[in-house]
């Protein structure tokens, strides 16, 4: 497997980063390092939950639109995946591009990674499969790519409503930067009543709040820390101002919690903020596609107006 970043670099940015997030006024630690192999196999049960709604309207979308997507350039090139997770949708798109030469799945869950990409190969024996474990916030541009394929990028989930408006920006114009006249189809989620939202993020039978536990405990594992789990709750709140669902982990006490060397105060009530998950309509979704150099060629639905499926490209 082509390792972007090596897994040293990646334990060094994962102490450096949980010890910044930890010790900052306001404790938040990026959503990247929720998907340890644990994590990414608790995010795939979250995807078979009754109430997370994403991941089959995005599916029911992207199968309605397969054969406008199959005449993009890149279908008969190469299609790099953001965050691929288990490939599973994508094996709906590679079933309808024959003639695709190379797919390259990038994910920061190296181990999911090799087994997601091992199962692709299972499927279609004939294509060229190279997964590439990396940070994709990090530089693109050393991915492995022959210049003379046209490029596909397929970014679903909407992982891209995980940042911040202006890092969202940033990482457009990056992928835009790195693979200059791609097209991309990206998955967006959209704004709906709140019930819903919290419910996805919240649901009755407790996924969410074990994939979101799992941080501590992957800190406690890989970092030599003290969390006790059970003094900590998973809360999701949605921020209207922000159009966001933020995931947190909520102390129960007062309590101090040491990595190492280092002891992280906690007031009962304090948070870590975990993940953003930014909602966007069509036009909020074109404006930071426009700020990052995309132009919109196309934007799907489903028949409830839950979830979108933009086609863009880099003029
Ligand atoms: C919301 S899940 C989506 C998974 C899958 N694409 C889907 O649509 O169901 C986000 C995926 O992106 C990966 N990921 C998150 N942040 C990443 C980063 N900075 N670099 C690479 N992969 C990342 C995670 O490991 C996970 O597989």
């Amino acid at each position: 497997m082509t390792k972007h970043v090596p897994p040293a670099q990646q334990d060094a940015d994962f102490r450096k980063e949980i010890l910044q997030g930890l010790t900052a006024d306001r404790k938040a630690v990026s959503s990247k390092w929720l998907y340890d192999d644990v994590g990414s196999h608790l995010f795939e049960a979250i995807t078979e939950l009754d109430a997370y709604y994403p991941t089959r309207t995005e599916l029911g979308i992207l199968e309605a639109q397969l054969r406008k997507y199959a005449r993009l350039p890149g279908a008969r090139g190469a299609m790099v995946e953001l965050g691929s997770g288990s490939s599973r949708k994508t094996n709906l798109l590679l079933g309808a591009f024959p003639d695709l030469s190379v797919y390259m799945p990038v994910d920061i869950s190296a181990n999911h990674l090799k087994e997601a990409a091992d199962r692709v190969r299972r499927t279609f024996p004939s294509l060229a499969v190279i997964p590439v474990a990396a940070d994709f916030t990090q530089p693109l541009g050393k991915l492995p790519l022959l210049p003379e394929l046209p490029v596909l990028v397929f970014f679903p989930g909407s992982t891209i409503g995980n940042f911040e408006k202006s890092e969202a920006v940033a990482l457009l114009k990056s992928i835009r930067t790195a693979m200059p006249g791609a097209h991309m189809i990206v998955g967006v989620d959209r704004p709906k009543d709140e019930a819903v939202l919290v419910d996805a993020y919240d649901d009755p039978a407790g996924v969410t709040a074990a994939f979101n536990l799992n941080l501590l405990q992957r800190i406690n594992r890989e970092l030599g820390a003290d969390f006790d789990l059970a003094a900590f709750e998973h809360r999701a709140l949605w921020n209207s101002a922000e159009s966001r669902i933020e995931m947190h982990l909520e102390s129960l006490c007062d309590q101090t919690v040491r990595i190492g060397e280092t002891e992280i105060q906690f007031v009962s009530g304090e948070t870590i903020h975990t993940e953003n998950s930014h909602k966007y309509d069509e036009a909020a979704f074109a404006e930071i596609a426009s700020r990052s150099g995309w132009r919109v060629l196309d934007s799907d639905t489903d028949p409830d107006g839950l979830f979108s499926v933009l086609t863009l490209e880099a003029p």
